[in-house]
Parts: C-alpha cells; sequence; structure tokens
C-alpha cells in the first residue's frame, strides 16, 4: 500500500513512489503490482507509464438525474430470511458475473457478509422471476451526501441470467431499481460500470446515463532481483 498522502495527479510524485513500490516487490521475489486513480485527469497517466506500469482497467461513474422512465416490469423485494432467495441470487450472479474480478464466484458467506452491513434494505434488492426462475435482479444502496455529493442512490449490482440476455430485459431491470431509489426519496442515480461492458453502456446510455468520472487501474508484472 501507497502512503494515502501521496497525490495522485501528480505525475513525478507517483512515478517516484511506484518505483520505490516496485524495488520493495523485487527484493521480495518480484510479483504482480497494482496502482488505481480516482477521478483520472488528463495527463495522470505519466507517473504509472514511467514507472513501469500500464493502465488495463477503467471503471466509469456514471450518473442520472430521477425519476426515470417508467420500468413496467414485475419484481418482487428479495427474501432476506428465504435461503432459495439467496441460492438462486448466487447462481444468477456468478453466471451472469463469470468475468468479472470482484462481482463473480460469490459464496452464500459473502452475501450474508454484504447483507449484515447496515446500508443493506431488502426492500431495494429486487428480483425478476420468469418461467418458475430467477430471470434478473437488481440490487441498489443509498449513499448519504458526502462533500459536493448529494445523496446517491446506487445501482449496487444488476444482472439478467445468460439464458434471458438479448432479450431485452437489462433496461426495465435497471429502471426498476432507479423507480424503488425515486420512491425512497433519491434525486440523483448512480452506478459503476467497466468501460468496455458494451452490452450494460447500451442499457445505461439508453435510460440517460452519463459518465461523472473515470478510476483507472494500472498494472506491472515486478521480476525478482537474481
Ligand atoms: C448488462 C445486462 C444486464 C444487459 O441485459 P440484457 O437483457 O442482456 O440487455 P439487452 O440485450 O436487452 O440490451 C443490450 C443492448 O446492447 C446491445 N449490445 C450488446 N453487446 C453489444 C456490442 N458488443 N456492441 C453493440 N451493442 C451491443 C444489444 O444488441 C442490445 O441492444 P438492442 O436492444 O438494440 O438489441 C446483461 O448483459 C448482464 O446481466 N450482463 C452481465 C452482468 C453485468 O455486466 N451487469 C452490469 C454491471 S455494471
Amino acid at each position: 500500500m501507497i502512503d494515502g498522502e501521496l497525490d495522485k495527479h501528480d505525475p513525478e510524485a507517483v512515478a517516484e513512489a511506484l518505483k520505490l513500490v516496485t524495488a520493495t516487490i523485487a527484493g521480495k521475489g518480484g510479483g504482480r503490482a497494482e496502482f488505481w486513480i480516482h477521478d483520472v485527469q488528463d495527463g495522470d497517466d505519466a507517473g504509472p507509464v514511467a514507472a513501469g506500469f500500464t493502465p488495463y482497467r477503467d471503471l466509469w461513474q456514471l450518473r442520472a438525474p430521477l425519476p426515470a422512465a417508467p420500468s413496467n416490469l414485475i419484481v418482487r423485494a428479495f427474501d432476506p430470511h428465504s435461503v432459495d432467495d439467496l441460492d438462486a441470487f448466487i447462481e444468477v450472479n456468478n453466471r451472469a458475473f463469470s468475468w468479472h474480478p470482484e462481482q463473480g464466484g460469490q459464496t452464500r458467506r459473502d452475501i450474508e457478509a454484504r447483507m449484515g452491513e447496515p446500508w443493506f434494505r431488502p426492500e431495494g434488492f429486487l428480483l425478476h422471476e420468469r418461467e418458475g426462475r430467477l430471470a434478473g435482479f437488481c440490487w441498489t444502496k443509498v449513499h448519504a451526501p458526502d462533500g459536493d455529493d448529494p445523496a446517491l442512490g446506487e445501482i449496487y449490482v444488476i444482472a439478467v441470467d445468460p439464458d434471458f440476455h438479448g432479450q431485452g430485459l437489462g433496461k426495465p431491470m435497471t429502471l426498476a431499481g432507479l423507480e424503488w431509489l425515486h420512491a425512497a426519496g433519491l434525486q440523483t442515480a448512480m452506478l459503476y460500470v467497466e468501460s468496455d461492458n458494451t452490452s450494460a453502456n447500451v442499457v445505461y446510455q439508453r435510460i440517460g446515463f452519463d459518465r461523472h468520472r473515470t478510476d483507472r487501474a494500472f498494472e506491472t508484472h515486478v521480476e525478482p532481483i537474481a
């Protein structure tokens, strides 16, 4: 971990800090290093690149004003006491996010831990069933105002089971979450999406989301010092 005082928008300071980090890693047998710049600005790549890092992942934060269009999808709330709901969610989630570095491979224990967090509200965790099984879900999270940010209603996790992809479910599934957030009093919606997640970005653009900021990840593979 790099000291929190580092100004990540100062390329020279970043390059110097990252060179120290990679030298340390090299001395400890080598390995992979990852570095994130939140709200990346023009010119910010220079520091990590000078230290041998490559940009490899852009995470976009999108925002949209509420209310959005109505959803018209029949949904119900996740039941936190139902093992069937939990297992159905995990199955669809892991199938839909098999490619995702953080959201894939979830276990009962992982989800129960998130359900135990103070922000968790099952009423804002919406399920859509089709053909007698879970076809999609939209899990929301409400953030209190923070600094310059107003209260934000986050589309925290949204997915459609791969068996139902391409049927136009993504948009009403997202809108169902936005409808709930607006009913809960939120005026601004927010979500994070990978820049290269084309199907999700098509859906979000159609709903009216705009890019608010970009978080960029850099990586390098450090050889051990012989
Ligand atoms: C994102 C997701 C919810 C979208 O749901 P979906 O029901 O498959 O979406 P749809 O098929 O209705 O719409 C996607 C649109 O993107 C388009 N699209 C998909 N891939 C595309 C590509 N590579 N280039 C251009 N357009 C593309 C589709 O053609 C479709 O447009 P259309 O309605 O004009 O045909 C779904 O793909 C999913 O669950 N993905 C895995 C989980 C995930 O990524 N969640 C979002 C995390 S932020």
